[in-house]
């Protein structure tokens, strides 16, 4: 009696080894249809409205940024696009007039003097940096809620409505 439990014992092992290896051919079954697999079609057109990655500059870091030319002219819409955005995404900090007196800014750690000498005096794109990247400090990113061109157009807007920059060009 023993003998036939080790029989069929055996038997059923070896039944299942070949499933183990993959060597059923129903085990490839799902595998093999007509979907299409990954990297077998061509690419799909890009959806209208997409941001193309590529239209961002790489830098390494706040130094490199420095030297980005600022692609927008300060012109009364740049201006205005970055006042827009500015009170959408700076303002709860920074205050609507960039001092650093917003509601969030009050019970925060106090945020940078935006209309003082020392971010005045900063090239356009070390403030771009610091929109995608956030400060130097505990200041939050706001690179995935600011695209390229707004960040130029908030850099504007900081330059020419609170620094002695003055109005449009
Ligand atoms: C959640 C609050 C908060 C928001 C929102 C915020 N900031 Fe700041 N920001 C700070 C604080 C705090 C500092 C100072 C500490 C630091 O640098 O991290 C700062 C620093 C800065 C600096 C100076 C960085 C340096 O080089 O020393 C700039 C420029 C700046 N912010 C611009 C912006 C702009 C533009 C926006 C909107 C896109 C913005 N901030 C949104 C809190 C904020």
């Amino acid at each position: 009696m023993n003998r036939i439990k080790w029989i069929c014992a055996a038997v059923v092992v070896t039944a299942f080894i070949p499933a183990y290896c993959y060597a059923w051919p129903w085990s490839w079954d799902m595998f093999d249809q007509p979907s299409v697999k990954a990297q077998e079609s061509k690419a799909l057109a890009v959806p209208k409205g997409s941001v193309p990655a590529e239209s961002e500059p790489f830098v390494k870091d706040r130094v490199q940024a420095g030297k980005l030319r600022n692609p927008s002219v300060a012109d009364v819409a740049s201006i205005e696009r970055g006042k827009y955005k500015f009170n959408i995404h700076c303002a709860t900090c920074h205050g609507e007039g960039g001092k650093g007196d917003g509601l969030v800014g009050q019970k925060y750690v106090t945020p940078t003097d935006l209309t003082g000498d020392y971010v005045q005096a900063k090239p356009d794109g070390d403030i771009y940096f610091t929109i995608k990247n956030g400060g130097l400090a505990i200041m939050p990113s706001y690179g995935d809620a600011v695209t390229p061109a707004d960040r130029w157009h908030i850099v504007n807007y900081i330059k020419h409505a609170f620094g002695k920059k003055g109005g449009a060009k």
